[in-house]
């Protein structure tokens, strides 16, 4: 039996590589200067192809270190839990796992308070990496961490804290909301009832509320006790809807919303509008629910969803049609109202980046090689105080002709145009999830 994700670009690589000096088409901006890091899975063992699921393959995290117009290094390591050490004959790194998950995170990689943190979710802790990805250890941020944390903190980009929502089954019907201090340690941690042992993979953030997104894909115990590699199932008997939290409020504060059943992965942005709180979001028809690859359930679209408080009522629009996921915005607009934003889409049978202009409703096309899976891409601003996108769109491209991987630089405001930059990447980065410029 084939798995498409251990076929193409989705196969894993089986080599760690240190490169310097990369081959560049065009110029890389001078002010670009820091790691452009993505992770995504990438199993250390061959995996049995009838059972193996995407998202549980181990962690491994691609870099390339722009400096001076120079692409300075490409490097690519795998996130070492204790699993993984032993795969590769390596000592484990000690530190605080958290009920005995032991995982290489595989899902996100950010920069916060002087740490390069791999980030997974539903239990694990984050892991901490050098400035050049070799794995120091499980990290609880200096022992205030309470269990494991997300893949998908916002950062307020007033405040500079990070701000998540964590989920474990063991937790039975409640997840955390965490805000962690410019310091790196969490400051603040609100548990909230929600309708059962749920999967929440981002969470939004306005300037007055956290937004729960408790929706029908549940911890399975049946099939977690049947050995299932991804335990978490649709469940159609259960009630969607997403909650407004308030900032410093307790988690019985919370306002409930009821919405159509449907799942969401990630959140475009959100802002309050006077008494209403506008979602913008990649919604799924259904997932793990015919299919629990997650795939063939239908195209994922980017809808807007006005939550107006006094009504109590959630008024749900769509957006754009096209399939699309791996929504960004500049993170200076992270919680505010906003103009631009970014995701990677599937149009025409092809893969492609699309630029969204909310203000005009209208949306330009990146069209990218190859037909089978696309790529985050994500903003830089040109400079700190530089407008809503003046600034760069940073993706890894697959090129079939190579059969390699290249990092694309775009000048955001010259979407369709000829790139700033191509840098040549010395292998395959597999189709993986999310990554993140960190300025040094
Ligand atoms: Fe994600």
């Amino acid at each position: 039996m084939t798995n498409r994700y251990l076929t193409g670009n989705y196969a894993p690589v089986d080599r760690e590589l240190t490169e310097s000096d990369l081959p560049v088409k065009g110029h890389i901006p001078r002010e670009l200067e820091g790691r452009y890091l993505r992770n995504g899975p990438n199993p250390v063992e061959a995996p049995e192809p009838s059972t193996h699921h995407w998202f549980t393959g181990d962690g491994m995290v691609h870099g390339v270190r722009l400096r001076d117009g120079r692409a300075e290094w490409y490097r690519n390591r795998w996130v070492r839990s204790a699993q993984v050490a032993a795969a590769l004959g390596e000592p484990i790194r000690p530190g605080p796992v958290h009920a005995e998950m032991d995982f290489a995170a595989n899902t996100n990689v950010i920069g916060h308070a002087g740490r390069t943190l791999a980030l997974v979710e539903a239990g694990p802790r984050p892991y901490e990496l050098s400035y050049d990805l070799e794995t120091i250890g499980p990290s609880d941020f200096d022992g205030s961490l309470d269990g494991g944390y997300s893949a998908h903190p916002k950062r307020d980009p007033v405040s500079g804290e990070l701000h998540a929502l964590s989920y474990f089954w063991g937790w039975g019907d409640r997840v955390r909301y965490t805000v962690t201090g410019t310091d790196g340690r969490v400051r603040r941690a609100v548990d909230v009832e929600v309708g059962g042992p749920v999967s929440i993979h981002d969470l939004s953030l306005t300037e007055r509320y956290a937004v729960i997104y408790d929706l029908p894909v549940v911890f399975d115990m049946g099939a977690a006790a049947a050995g299932a590699a991804f335990p978490y199932r649709w469940d159609a008997s259960y009630e969607a809807r997403v909650g407004l939290l308030p900032r410093d409020g307790a988690g019985s504060d919370v306002r409930w919303f009821e919405i159509e059943p449907c799942y969401v992965f990630h959140a475009l942005n959100a802002y309050d509008d006077g008494e209403e709180v506008v979602l913008d979001v990649v919604r799924h028809r259904r997932m793990f629910d015919t299919n629990v690859l997650g795939s063939d359930e239908g195209r994922p679209t980017l809808e807007r969803w006005r939550v107006n408080i006094p009504a109590g009522k959630v008024i749900e629009e769509r957006l754009d049609d096209r399939g699309q996921e791996f929504p960004r915005v500049d993170e200076r607009v992270v919680g505010r109202p906003y103009r631009y934003g970014y995701t990677a889409a599937f149009v025409d049978e092809g893969n492609a980046l699309i630029k969204h202009d909310l203000a005009s409703g209208t949306s330009e096309i990146r069209r990218l090689p190859g037909n089978d899976g696309g790529s985050e891409a994500v903003f830089v601003p040109r400079v700190e105080d530089s407008a809503e996108d003046d600034g760069w769109m940073l993706s890894i491209v697959y090129d079939p002709v190579r059969d390699a991987s290249d990092l694309l630089v775009l000048n955001a405001a010259d979407f369709t145009g000829e790139p700033a930059a191509v840098v040549e990447l010395p292998q395959r980065v597999p189709y993986g999830f999310h990554g993140n410029w960190i300025p040094d």
